[in-house]
């Protein structure tokens, strides 16, 4: 915004500005902008991503199909990477979604990755965009809570307490529009690496798209509280804090989810 005391012929006074404001964060607008729009999904690319950890930077020969190019990618770079540490550098340099590109930051994972409990939700929101960790804003403080009431928490040191947190995509999608089948499919070998490398004792997947990611099944409201197995772990399904958020007679069931996931952690 300019010193210019007027907007498009409008007193610019504080107040004014305030609700100009508002108004464009309820329209959706999340970052300032400047006087003309940039269409980041027509920009070339960043500067040089950082570059892949040293396991993973072996040349790869460049089919025709892009798109094979990068599913072959994906699996040779989660598959290279040996630690958390180079999943994430892997990860973060991979360019084969374009979610990348309209994203501020690179949301990997939050928690303790001893944890027992490792939980899979969909993909960064605002807040989780803006902070670059998974589960910060009002869904994400709804699952702190929840689990929570069960003795569990990303913060404990304790492995018995502790819980780990990452998603399907690491980038937010436009708008918090649902992630694609062709976005979920091109990162399926990191967060299948993920787990591998965490090790946790038992899943649990936040809402459908999780659900079609590591189960590909759908129908949240009759998958959840039925444990499964994804990724050769025990899973349990269980529905969106943000559906808990907008359904709260539906937290009767989160309960009950809880506590077959209490049950199921004692000795
Ligand atoms: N919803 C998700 O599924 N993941 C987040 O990180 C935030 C909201």
């Amino acid at each position: 915004m300019t010193a210019d005391p007027t907007y498009r012929g409008f007193a610019l006074d504080a107040e004014t500005a305030l609700a100009l404001l508002q108004w464009q964060a309820e329209l959706g607008a999340d970052e300032p902008c400047l006087d003309a729009p940039i269409d980041r999904y027509d920009m070339p690319d960043r500067a040089a991503p950082p570059a892949p950890a040293a396991a993973v930077q072996a040349p790869l020969a460049l089919p025709e199909d892009p798109a094979q190019d990068h599913a072959a990618l994906a699996e040779a770079m989660a598959a290279g990477a040996r630690t958390l540490a180079e999943l994430a550098a892997a990860q973060e340099a991979f360019d084969g979604i374009d979610l990348k590109k309209g994203a501020r930051n690179f949301c990997f994972a939050d928690g303790n990755p001893g944890a027992r409990v490792m939980i899979i939700g969909e993909a960064p929101g605002e807040e989780e965009d803006r902070q670059g960790r998974p589960f910060v804003g009002r869904a994400g403080q709804l699952l702190d809570l929840m689990f929570g009431a069960i003795g569990l928490s990303r913060q404990a040191v304790d492995a018995e307490r502790a819980l780990y947190i990452t998603n399907v995509l690491p980038w937010r999608p436009p708008g918090n529009r649902r992630p694609e089948a062709t976005e979920m499919a091109m990162m399926l070998p990191f967060l299948r690496r993920h787990v591998e490398l965490i090790q946790p004792d038992l899943l649990v997947l936040m809402g459908n798209t999780p659900c079609m990611a590591a189960l590909n099944r759908q129908g949240i409201l009759k998958l959840r509280g039925q444990w499964t197995e994804a990724f050769g772990l025990p899973t349990l399904p269980m529905a969106h804090p943000a559906y808990l958020l907008r359904t709260p007679l539906a937290k009767r069931e989160a309960w009950a989810d809880l506590l077959s996931i209490a049950a199921r952690l004692e000795p």
